[in-house]
């Protein structure tokens, strides 16, 4: 298979969040684009999750909004399929994960190839997964962090756009732990979602580069 080689887009985008809970990197997107930071809109804010708080703070800022029950689709792939009908309709060009606690499909992910991104609260590729400032501190790692990554059908193991580093200590909890690491994430999350709409990341196989 030939290996897979993207620039980011140079243009005003139009962004999806999904979340499922309380959406402060979310908000830390958008409050980018409110001060003229990042060069783009949020066409939407969706979540698999009817109470997410992130889904009401959207409302209160007057963007549009969508929930899908998993509970009324017969599977994954039909979900996804409604879900992506939504997204064209409103020409989304990238999807920012935020806090969203579903595994996306191979449907979505070759759909928006090169077109979804996360941030996850550990240094990729160590500590996929969930519970990671926990596992961080049993395993008495010095530093932790957080990582914007692309997102592919492999979990957490898309290429990396930015990392940030904090130090771990020894009476961290994981409430203080993550605390700190939040942080760094409301940082290097816009200015990833910068980035992208400034036509500067080049996806390059597994590593972007910065041109
Ligand atoms: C963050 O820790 C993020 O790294 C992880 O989920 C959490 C979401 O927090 N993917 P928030 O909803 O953005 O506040």
């Amino acid at each position: 298979m030939s290996e897979n080689t993207f620039r980011s887009p140079n243009k005003k985008g139009k962004i999806a969040i999904f979340l499922s809970g309380r959406g402060s990197n979310f908000l830390a997107i958008h409050d980018a684009i409110l001060s003229g930071t990042i060069h783009a809109e949020i066409a939407l804010v969706f979540s698999n999750k009817k109470e997410a708080l992130g889904l009401q703070i959207a409302k209160k800022r007057n963007l549009e909004t969508l929930h899908l029950n998993p509970k009324n689709y017969d599977s994954r792939k039909d979900y996804e399929k409604a879900l992506i009908t939504e997204l064209k309709k409103r020409e989304v060009d990238l999807i920012c994960l935020a806090g969203y606690m579903k595994i996306l499909s191979p449907l979505l992910c070759t759909e928006f190839l090169n077109k979804i991104i996360n941030i996850h609260p550990a240094l990729l590729p160590s500590f996929p997964g969930l519970h990671v400032q926990q596992k961080a501190i049993d395993w008495g790692v010095r530093f932790s962090g957080a990582t914007v990554h692309f997102v592919t059908p492999d979990v957490d193991m898309g290429p990396i756009i930015l990392q940030a580093v904090v130090p771990v200590l020894q009476n961290d909890t994981k409430t203080t732990l993550s605390d700190r690491i939040l942080k760094e994430e409301h940082k290097i999350y816009p200015e990833s979602v910068r980035l992208y709409f400034e036509g500067k990341l080049l996806i390059k196989g597994q590593q972007v580069l910065f041109v």
